[in-house]
């Protein structure tokens, strides 16, 4: 396991807070990056194909499906709308095909749950002023070659909010070099000092169903405020909840995978019950048996 000293963490810590991201290449050892690699890769050689069915990711967020919101505590798995033709048939290898596994992977996958709870991941947490950080969402986000999609500027808050103070911290590791032309992140430095813009909340109708609407229209942002952020093969890219960030299409041969979860300060604040992901005292637990 490499080991980061104190003053790779000290200044980790100081441009999260200044800026609302911070970068750090080598976080994860070439074993980690493996290790986390082979599991995705036999999670969805072994795992996806046995639901039988492939769900569309829908990056617009409409998330009308059942089986994002029911993922929450689970593994589920997320297709690519790229990987289809018109039909319906898939167009790329099953391998190529996938848009994520999610969304509690840290909890109910023995090996990320195991590495998620390590105390490197803690060390983090501590380092950034989290006193009880509990994570709440994690996925493996494959952006594969052509068909990976973009995210359009946002802030995660939005979709895991607490109350006041707002904290959120999404841990991003990069299991291969994410680089301009496959999609690597983009942030605008600071902007995590701005209010949030706005939230996608959790709606139960009167017939029992669940919907998520956003509370107002999307805020637009210019292309000049985005700074490029490409990192290599086991880098970590800390993210603060409410720094506006995006990600671009991979137009590459290459694929873009990383190991993304969330954690909010329990110490400081509450987890908002109106937010798409449901949490409770059982979300630390192991709920799988190590297989
Ligand atoms: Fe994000």
């Amino acid at each position: 396991m490499s080991v980061s000293s104190q003053s790779d963490m000290e200044k980790m810590s100081k441009d999260f807070h200044e800026n609302g991201f911070a970068c750090m290449e080598n976080f994860l050892s070439p074993e980690e990056v493996e290790l986390l690699r082979a599991e995705s890769h036999r999670l969805i050689r072994e795992e996806a194909l046995k639901e039988g069915i492939r769900n569309v990711f829908n990056y617009d967020c409409n998330l009308e499906s059942n089986y994002f919101t029911e993922s929450t505590k689970k593994t589920g798995f997320f297709y690519e709308k790229k990987a289809f033709d018109e039909n319906g048939k898939l167009i790329v290898p099953e391998e190529q095909s996938v848009h994520k596994i999610g969304h509690a992977i840290h909890k109910t996958n023995p090996v990320f749950a195991a590495f998620t709870r390590s105390q490197k991941i803690n060390n983090l947490y501590k380092a950034i002023g989290y006193r009880e950080p509990k994570n709440v969402q994690s996925m493996v986000i494959f952006k594969n070659p052509r068909v990976g999609g973009e995210y359009m500027p946002h802030q995660d808050a939005s979709f895991l909010c607490t109350s006041e103070p707002i904290t959120l911290a999404g841990i991003w590791l990069a299991l291969d070099d994410a680089t301009k032309e496959n999609g690597c992140l983009e942030f605008i430095p600071s902007s995590h000092k701005w209010p949030l813009a706005r939230r996608n909340i959790r709606v139960v109708k009167d017939n029992g169903q669940v919907e998520l609407i956003w509370t107002s229209s999307p805020k637009e942002y210019a292309d000049n405020q985005f700074v490029l952020t490409p990192v290599r093969k086991g880098a970590l890219v800390l993210i603060d909840g409410l720094v506006v960030h995006r990600s671009g299409p991979n137009l590459s041969e290459n694929s873009r995978w990383v190991y993304a979860v969330h954690a909010y300060d329990k110490a400081r604040c509450r987890f908002l019950n109106d937010n798409w992901l449901q949490v409770d005292d059982q979300d630390d637990k192991v709920t799988e048996p190590p297989k």
